[in-house]
């Protein structure tokens, strides 16, 4: 029998391949985008009780209402959108799913989506087993920010949908309200929907605000809104998202969730709901990872490496060039195997592999892992 691939350049994730090294060599991991520190015990208790108290089967496909309730509040409280829990959010197994939902609801064969680089690994396969096409603008270099001219440049009535991260993986930029005019005047121009994908909306620093599409009617009215519960509660293995989304859009999302997983985890979903009547849990995570990222800076002040900024996410760029002018997959693995520090070389989050010569960390991490790995950092 002839096996033709559906997605012949896709390998196994980058993530995979590093996090595999850095266990096979006993290297720090900072590469794969988790914590190394433990879930808040109430959490786990609340899963235990609710798993107790026989809440084991099937969950209703859009969610447990408890938990589409408690995220239609704090949408309102946080960005000022008046969701209709019934009508506009869905539970989704992580947000993987939930954007693997979004393009596969959105996008037929032949039409355009602006995938904007370096981008989260998944969006584009789901582009392409849809039959999409990706068509790619590039962040500015040194800074990160969207080239709006060129995003405006590269759409029309060919493009179906744009994919927005912020704040973004792997660059740790955020959207201010120049991104935003910009995004507006795109939509203006081109009728075309918006998957926004804001797993780390509470990972932002130095008093930033989030710009969630959800804040401005004209781009909420036509996007998808993706977050994960993973990010937030340090439960990255437990695998709940989100979509928020207006009501005819939820309706085509929720034709795709319901046969793709049907339903997402029913005791975890009861468990989120209980622990997002603790706001203070969600709004102190950017202080939280704030220290986290400015003790990280610190260490690394005296090695060879100078970080670019980071305003959001638990990931910081280190730009490595006085080091070595190796690619950043070879550096990644050299470095990994003979300094003992595993990083993620941003180069595969490009379709055609731009190599800036800069490695991206992950400082989700126990300060003592920071400080081992530090110290190795400071020995390149
Ligand atoms: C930008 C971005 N989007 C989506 C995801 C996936 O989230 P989940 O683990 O909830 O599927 C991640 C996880 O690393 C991410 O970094």
């Amino acid at each position: 029998m002839k096996l033709e691939s559906k997605l012949p350049e896709v390998g196994i994730t980058i993530f995979t391949i590093m996090s595999k090294l850095a266990a096979d060599t006993g290297a720090v991991n900072l590469s794969q985008g988790f914590p190394d520190f433990d879930v808040d015990p109430r959490l786990i208790e609340l899963v235990n009780a609710h798993m107790t108290a026989g809440r084991n089967q099937y969950a209703p496909m859009q969610g447990v209402e408890s938990l589409r309730h408690g995220l239609a509040a704090k949408t309102e409280k946080l960005y000022g959108a008046v969701v209709d829990p019934d009508t506009q959010i869905t539970v989704t197994s992580g947000a993987t799913e939930a954007l693997y939902s979004a393009i596969t609801a959105l996008v037929h064969p032949g039409q355009e989506v602006m995938v904007i680089e370096p981008a989260f690994d998944s969006y584009v396969p789901a582009i392409l087993l849809n039959q999409g096409i990706p068509v790619f603008s590039r962040l500015t270099w040194p800074d990160y920010r969207i080239d709006w001219d060129q995003v405006l440049d590269m759409t029309g009535p060919q493009t179906r949908a744009v994919i927005i991260n912020s704040p973004h993986n792997p660059t740790g930029t955020v959207l201010d309200s120049q991104d935003i005019e910009a995004l507006k005047l795109l939509v203006a121009r081109n009728d075309l929907f918006i998957i926004s994908d804001e797993v780390y909306e509470h990972i932002i620093f130095d008093d930033l605000a989030h710009h969630s599409m959800l804040r401005y009617p004209e781009l909420a009215e036509r996007s998808m809104v993706i977050s994960s519960f993973g990010k937030t509660y340090h439960t990255t293995g437990w695998k709940i998202g989100y979509c928020i989304a207006p009501p005819q859009l939820t309706k085509e999302f929720q034709k795709v969730h319901q046969f793709l997983t049907f339903a997402s985890n029913t005791p975890i979903q009861y468990a989120y709901a209980d622990i997002l009547q603790k706001p203070e849990l969600y709004l102190e995570l950017g202080s939280f990872y704030q220290r986290k990222r400015d003790l990280f800076l610190e260490l690394v002040a005296p090695s060879r490496f100078k970080p670019l900024p980071c305003r959001g996410t638990y990931f910081i760029m280190l730009d490595y060039s006085e080091i070595t002018s190796e690619p950043d997959t070879d550096f990644a693995r050299r470095m990994t195997r003979q300094y003992g520090v595993a990083a993620i070389p941003p180069s595969v989050f490009y379709h055609d592999g731009t190599d800036n010569r800069v490695l991206r960390f992950c400082f989700a991490k126990k300060d003592q892992t920071l400080k081992e790995a530090a110290a190795k950092l400071c020995k390149i």
